[in-house]
């Protein structure tokens, strides 16, 4: 059975409870992240740990932990969910930290409350090889979200509709365009590659700044490949020789059709194969224990 952590316990993840006044509950006042371990080794702890304080700070909620507690309460999560993992011990750690239980639902904070710390692991399952040798596709929608973009919050109803309107549409994410430019997708960062320069959004409140993006620019400085953050506009997007989603749970995905026509020649690019086999060696390092 998955263990769970909640306010200082683990716990069967069948018996992990909060109170309906959970301000996460009522209001979705909370945030959260997502990240990913492999052979048991937290990949990128610190700037997941980072992202997840600059959340804390936009909305006014104090970190509950230090950096040490938040590091042993994960990593006791993937040690007592090893068993349900396969034989690489891949997992992703989810945790979020809401207001708190108020004595009413009342709009403005609460006074006096703990903030709610919850956190489980759950096994990732390998890359899908159909992934590297096709893609997958995805379609352009307008962007119905808030300005508050760059906080990771558990506030995800636009995020939802828009990736059910990918489902629903038989594609595997949906692009998100505000003002005429190419932000990111409805759960992951966006890049496309233009005459072989790798081009992605500069982060602003329009995108969540995603450690898998930062992870792809820091690795393209590193191998000596171009890349540039600048603004994406529409047809950029519609005209490049390559577009990618990246995130912490699905990597680095090559988009091979957009909106129903085929991207470059239709397969995932050679600048993509490039990039992934560096991201593969990086997480082989961080598995060996040899990068974080
Ligand atoms: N989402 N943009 C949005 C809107 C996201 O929800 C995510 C990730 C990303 C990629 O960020 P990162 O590389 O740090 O995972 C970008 C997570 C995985 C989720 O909501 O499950």
């Amino acid at each position: 059975m998955t263990t769970a952590y909640l306010n200082g316990e683990f716990l069967p993840i069948e018996e992990a409870r909060i109170s309906v006044l959970d301000r996460g509950f009522l209001f979705g006042d909370g945030v959260y992240e997502v990240i990913p371990a492999y052979g048991g080794r937290l990949f990128r702890l610190g700037p997941h740990l980072d992202r997840l304080q600059r959340s804390l700070d936009a909305i006014r909620i104090r970190n509950p932990l230090d950096r040490e507690q938040w590091q042993q309460v994960l990593e006791r999560l993937l040690e007592e969910n090893r068993a349900e993992a396969g034989p690489d011990n891949d997992q992703s750690v989810y945790l979020q930290v809401t207001r708190g239980v108020a004595p009413r639902r009342d709009h403005p904070f609460p006074t006096a409350v703990e903030p709610t710390v919850y956190a489980t692991s759950s096994p990732i399952a390998p890359p899908d090889p159909a992934i590297a040798e096709k893609g997958i596709s995805a379609i352009t929608l307008d962007d119905i979200r808030w300005q508050y973009c760059h906080i990771k919050a558990i506030t995800l109803l636009p995020n939802v509709l828009l990736r059910q309107q990918a489902v629903d549409a038989g594609v595997g994410e949906a692009i998100l365009v505000r003002d005429g430019k190419a932000m990111e997708g409805s759960a992951s960062n966006l890049f496309v590659v233009k005459d072989g320069v790798i081009l992605t959004p500069p982060v602003s409140n329009q995108l969540l700044p995603g450690i898998t993006r930062d992870l792809v620019l820091e690795l393209a400085r590193q191998h000596g490949m171009p890349a540039r953050e600048q603004d994406i506009p529409e047809p950029l997007l519609k005209d490049a020789d390559e577009v990618w989603v990246t995130s912490s749970t699905r990597e680095i995905v090559p988009v091979t059709e957009l909106d129903g026509k085929a991207v470059g020649d239709g397969k995932p690019g050679p600048v993509w194969q490039k990039m992934i086999g560096h991201y593969r060696d990086y997480k082989e390092a961080v598995r060996r224990g040899e990068a974080s």
